[in-house]
């Protein structure tokens, strides 16, 4: 069986990120279907013609597009990733769930508000359409590896994490909330402080709490270089996770091993979390979201799964707005409305080509 693929808006994390980075492949959209045999990437879409251009001469993609509504009608599609900014992704998202798609990978953050996310989620669901959200991090291995050493108690019962992130509470955050809410489940409340930078998405510093009764701080501030991490403290060791926003590698368990310092007491002991011959994340993705066409799984990431994401990092503007009081989840402003950063590369937050 061959599925039919489309990707639209051609540009980093759809196709031009697979010659600019150095991070395990395939590590974009069209990388990433280009290596599944049951896959064709049949047409692709953007305003741009010269990023159209480079996307098809990369991939060998026959039917190039520049109005997404066009190609919509007249190409019929399995699979389409949505690779647009997200003001972008309601207007696409609705059009394609529509048009007779039966699978929306969408890029994060899902949507600019609630309102918007709830209403991609109910097209998609009417016309039995498959959402997911490329919240990568669910099916790397080594984040997957993770979430198994807490749930085998290695570490004992889980009571705290600190979180990091320097790319904005929309960009990289939802990315954060998203990873907080695979180890943790469901989030009870959101207190935070913004911290304005030149950005439409600025960061944030708080405390999340989860319903479970675990507790997560968080600092989303920009610096001058590219963070994320997460360090998951329980009664009988800890998980560090440390490093760059795609190349999160030195992922260490630690764990209480008798003091030879001061005997009588015991402290933390690292041994570092390896993952062999894992596929690359998003190969990985799009492996699941053929499984999910085959036999009516839900994917690793939902559409709920981008839009709790994206309620968290809102929760804490409103949280801001409301005098920084513990917001309450589910929030109850849905039209609370951010634009996300462009990019993690720049101090505004927006894309400057070279
Ligand atoms: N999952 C990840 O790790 C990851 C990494 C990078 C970016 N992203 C997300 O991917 C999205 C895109 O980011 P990017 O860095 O690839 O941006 P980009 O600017 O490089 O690419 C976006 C492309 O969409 C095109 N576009 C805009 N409006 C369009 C429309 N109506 N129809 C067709 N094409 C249209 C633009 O011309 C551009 O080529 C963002 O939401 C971003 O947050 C995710």
């Amino acid at each position: 069986m061959t599925y039919r693929a489309s990707i639209i808006g051609c540009g980093r994390i759809a196709s031009l990120f697979e010659d600019q980075l150095a991070v395990q492949k395939p590590c974009t959209h069209a990388g990433a279907y280009s290596l599944i045999p049951e896959i064709d990437i049949i047409a692709a879409c953007d305003i741009r013609q010269d990023r159209l251009n480079k996307c098809s001469n990369r991939w060998g993609i026959k039917k190039l597009y520049l109005d997404y509504t066009e190609m919509l009608k007249k190409e019929n599609l399995d699979i389409l990733s949505i690779c647009t900014h997200a003001p972008e992704h309601h207007e696409i998202c609705l059009v394609a769930a529509e048009s007779g798609v039966r699978v929306i990978f969408c890029e994060k953050p899902m949507a600019t508000s609630l309102k918007e996310a709830e209403e991609m989620i109910e097209v998609c669901r009417k016309n039995n359409v498959i959402l997911a959200v490329d919240h990568t991090r669910r099916w790397d291995d080594r984040f997957i590896k993770v979430k198994k050493i807490i749930e085998s108690a290695a570490i004992g019962q889980v009571d705290l994490l600190d979180c990091y992130t320097t790319v904005g509470l929309l960009n990289g955050g939802t990315h954060l909330f998203d990873l907080m809410r695979f180890y943790c489940g469901e989030v009870e409340s959101v207190t935070g402080y913004i911290k304005r930078d030149k950005s439409t998405d600025p960061g944030g510093i708080g405390l999340v709490r989860f319903k479970n009764g675990e507790n997560a701080f968080v600092d989303s501030s920009w610096r001058d270089y590219v963070l994320f991490g997460i360090n998951i403290y329980g009664m009988k060791g800890m998980i560090k996770s440390f490093g760059m926003i795609r190349s999160n590698k030195d992922i260490v368990k630690m764990v209480p091993k008798d003091s030879i310092r001061e005997p009588g007491t015991k402290e933390l002991r690292g041994e570092k979390i390896i993952t062999k011959g894992s596929k690359s994340p998003l190969y990985n993705a799009i492996k699941n979201l053929i499984g999910c066409l085959e036999n009516g799984k839900k994917p690793s990431c939902t559409g709920e799964d981008g839009m709790a994401a994206l309620e968290i990092a809102l929760a804490f503007h409103e949280s801001e707005n409301q005098s920084h009081k513990e917001i309450l989840l589910p929030l109850k402003n849905r039209e609370l409305k951010v634009i996300p950063r462009e990019t993690s590369f720049t101090k505004d937050g927006k894309i400057y080509e070279k």
